[in-house]
Parts: C-alpha cells; sequence; structure tokens
C-alpha cells in the first residue's frame, strides 16, 4: 500500500481524500526510454511519479521537452479531464515506478474530493501558462495546430435521390481501407436518414440520444457510435422522424470538432434542400462533394446551390461536383454541356450500375467492399484516392461518358434555361 502523505505534491489535501486516491491506483513500472503514452493517443490515464524521472515531450516541435517530472509530480490529467487525446509524449526519462489512476475513476475523484480538484486546476492552469511562453520562445509567437484536426466532408445534393447515401457508405469504405485512418460516417439527413439501414446496423442509440446527453462528452459520444464490420464508425440518423427537430446546427457546430479531434476523415451525409442542419454543416464543412445527375433539373439545382453558398459568404468552401449515373440510360445531358453550364470541371464521374447497386443497398452491404472490380466500386476508389491525396483523380478515371448524337437536341433546353 502506497501512502500518498509523504509526497510534497499531496501535502495539504485531508487524508480521507488522500484515501479515496490511494484505493484506486495502480503501480507500474517502465524501463528507461519507454514511451508511457503517445501524443494523439486516447487520454486514459493520470500518473504520479514515484520514483525516476519523466519527459513529457511535444512531438511537432522535433520533440522539443516541455518538462522533466520527478518523484511526487502527476502527469496525463489534462486528457483525462476533458477526454481529448494527449496533447503531448510522455517518456520514461531513466526507469522509472508510476502510480496509475484510469480515467473514469480519476474523475470519479475528482467530484467527491474538492481538495485534490483544486489540486489539479492549479496545476494544469500552472503547466498551461509555462507550455505558452514555451511556445512563444519555439515559434517567435506562432502559433502551432496542437490538437489532431480530421477532415470533415460533406456530401449533399439539392435534388433527392442523387446518390449521397450510397456514396457516403462507399467512400467512407475505401477511406478508411485505403488511408488506413480512423472514418466516421455521420447520418446528417436527420428525418430519413439511411445509413444504418445501408450498413446494416441495428442501431441502439442515434445521434438523438447524444442530443439529448446534459453534455456532449467524449464518454457520451462512445455510447451512441456505431462500429461496423466494414472499418467505419456510424453516428445514425434518428429512428423517428420526429426527433430530428433535436438536431439543430448548433448540435453539429459542437460535434464536428469533437469529431475532428478523435478521427481523420469525417464524412456526412445529407438529405436534399437546404433546411437546417445543413447551412451550418456547410459551415464547419472543409470541403463539400456535390452529387448531380446528367439531368437537366439536376444540373439547374447544382447551380442554384452554388448562388446559395456566395449568399452564406461560403465562396471559397472547396465543392467537387461529382456526376452520378454516367452513361445510363436515363442520361440526357453531357459532360461539356454540364461543365460549361457550372463553370466549373466535374470531380469526377460515377458510371451507372442500377441492378448493381439497389441489390447490394438493400442487402446492407457496401458494393465497393463486396465487388471492388466493378467500373462503379473504382470510380469510388478513384475519389476517396484523390481525397486522401487532395488531388483530383486523374483524367482516365474520370470515365466521362459519350452523348449520343440524338440528345444534342437538350443543348437548346439548357441554353433557354440560361444554363
Ligand atoms: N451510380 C449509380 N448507378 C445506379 N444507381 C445508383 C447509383 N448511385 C445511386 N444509385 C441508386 O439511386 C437510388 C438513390 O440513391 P441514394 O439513396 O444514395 O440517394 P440519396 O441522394 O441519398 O437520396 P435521398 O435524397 O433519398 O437521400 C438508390 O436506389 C441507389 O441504389
Ligand atoms: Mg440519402
Amino acid at each position: 500500500m502506497v501512502h500518498l502523505k509523504s509526497l510534497p505534491t499531496f501535502a495539504g489535501i485531508p487524508e480521507e481524500e488522500l484515501s479515496q486516491l490511494e484505493s484506486i491506483i495502480q503501480p507500474e513500472t517502465h524501463r528507461a526510454g519507454r514511451v508511457i503514452f503517445r501524443q494523439g493517443e486516447e487520454s486514459e490515464a493520470f500518473y504520479i511519479v514515484l520514483a525516476g524521472e519523466v519527459a513529457i515531450v511535444k512531438d511537432e516541435w522535433g520533440g522539443t521537452t516541455l518538462q522533466v517530472l520527478g518523484p511526487g509530480d502527476f502527469f496525463g490529467e489534462m486528457g483525462v479531464v476533458d477526454q481529448a487525446p494527449r496533447c503531448a509524449t510522455a517518456r520514461a526519462a531513466g526507469d522509472v515506478s508510476l502510480l496509475k489512476v484510469l480515467g473514469t475513476d480519476f474523475r470519479a475523484l475528482l467530484a467527491r474530493s474538492p481538495s485534490f480538484a483544486l489540486r489539479i486546476m492549479a496545476t494544469i492552469a500552472r503547466r498551461n501558462r509555462e507550455n505558452v511562453s514555451l511556445e512563444e520562445r519555439e515559434w517567435g509567437g506562432v502559433k502551432s495546430e496542437k490538437v489532431h484536426q480530421g477532415k470533415v466532408t460533406v456530401l449533399c445534393s439539392m435534388t433527392g435521390g442523387s446518390g449521397v447515401s450510397t456514396a457516403a457508405c462507399n467512400l467512407g469504405y475505401e477511406l478508411a481501407r485505403q488511408s488506413g485512418g480512423r472514418v466516421c460516417l455521420v447520418d446528417g439527413s436527420v428525418e430519413f436518414g439511411d445509413l444504418a439501414l445501408m450498413l446494416d446496423m441495428v442501431p441502439a442509440a442515434t445521434l438523438a440520444h447524444l442530443a439529448q446527453e446534459p453534455v456532449m462528452s467524449l464518454e457520451a459520444l462512445e455510447r451512441v457510435v456505431l462500429h461496423t464490420d466494414s472499418g467505419v464508425d456510424l453516428l445514425a440518423a434518428p429512428l423517428k422522424p420526429e426527433q430530428a427537430d433535436l438536431l439543430t446546427g448548433e448540435f453539429f457546430r459542437q460535434l464536428l470538432p469533437m469529431l475532428r479531434a478523435r478521427y481523420d476523415h469525417v464524412i456526412v451525409d445529407t438529405s436534399h434542400g437546404m433546411q437546417e442542419p445543413l447551412p451550418a454543416l456547410l459551415e464547419e464543412a472543409d470541403r463539400v462533394l456535390y452529387l448531380l445527375t446528367p439531368r437537366l433539373h439536376s444540373l439547374k439545382n447544382a447551380r442554384l446551390f452554388l448562388g446559395v453558398l456566395a449568399q452564406m459568404d461560403l465562396s471559397d468552401l472547396p465543392v467537387h461536383f461529382i456526376l452520378n449515373g454516367a452513361g445510363g440510360a436515363t442520361q440526357s445531358l453531357d459532360t461539356g454541356t454540364i461543365e460549361q453550364s457550372l463553370g466549373v470541371p466535374c470531380y469526377a464521374a460515377i458510371p451507372s450500375e442500377p441492378a448493381a447497386m439497389a441489390e447490394a443497398t438493400d442487402r446492407g452491404a457496401i458494393l465497393c467492399r463486396e465487388e471492388p472490380m466493378r467500373e462503379v466500386s473504382r470510380a469510388f476508389a478513384a475519389i476517396a484516392r484523390g481525397l486522401i491525396d487532395g488531388k483530383r483523380p486523374p483524367a482516365a478515371e474520370r470515365r466521362w461518358p459519350t452523348r449520343p448524337r440524338w440528345l444534342r437536341s437538350l443543348d437548346r433546353g439548357a441554353a433557354a434555361m440560361g444554363l
């Protein structure tokens, strides 16, 4: 049994609070040079140094040592308090003996022990001040990016049935497979979201449950996130349309930064139209994939969408147009007409494969996973690669359809609409 009373760091803390802490600590030893935890990892525990020294190191500062901690010092408190990933790496400077307290026990203790909670807060405040001045020395006052920043990609269309949800599932799967990173699909189609069905999941909890939590925390997120067998996580839409009112723009403004810190790619599916929560999602997005079909009404709505973005002061938001259903029986416009009308080239085209798509969707299967060699699966794979590399897929992989001669008369219709 360890008695913390003898450590100066805990002087002045009432005995009964210390004995509560003593009852939940677990001893741990590390050899010199071993990493105790690494920057960016989940924050699982709080540590007290019993013997030896621990170096706290900032990876993005080329391994700058922030502090060397000795017997009686503690570390790891920040991550377990705000449940965010580790913001620095802890390494054993020599052989070290530690006392470890799991995050959940630590938070419960903070709630019960006011003196202990105050001691931890004072340490966090002091370290924060020290780190800011060190940062200013290192970077001449220029702030560096501290928290992991995943990319938020919003998929949308102003025309229903354009293949937004199908694209979300297939791209989510391909992003996870190709990048090996963590991917979260968010069903922002808040009234009639389909992603759980399309991924063959029966959600016990949904975004509506998260919206009713008193505080949006990582623990609350863990309770509602679904881990699918395709390697992506899913935040499902409410089971009943009337719960959609809970999922306001403000809710997503809080949720997305938390997801960025935890995932490499956040893919948000949305329903057609500009209603809530789409404006907030667009404001939070790093980029938009806009799905349009090669039909006149779809092209008109895509153009109107660009106008809405301009009104929202979001003209700088990167919008990638994806032509879905290219080469299909219902194609009435060719790529040239579409691109000319949009004023930008399309990012990629997805060929039309109605039978395979419908069959996979209704079975709750992801086509890219089941039949990766299909043309349509290869098109999704090329888009995912482009998103990872930050480059548009090469022309060969955009697979522009050729346009039947008899459709040229449609140009007149397009011209008449000012398209
Ligand atoms: N490339 C494609 N080829 C053929 N069919 C497709 C393709 N992409 C999607 N579909 C089909 O189009 C239909 C609508 O797809 P999906 O549900 O993904 O669209 P959505 O834009 O999410 O629709 P909603 O507006 O209802 O949310 C589905 O039946 C799907 O299988
Ligand atoms: Mg949909």
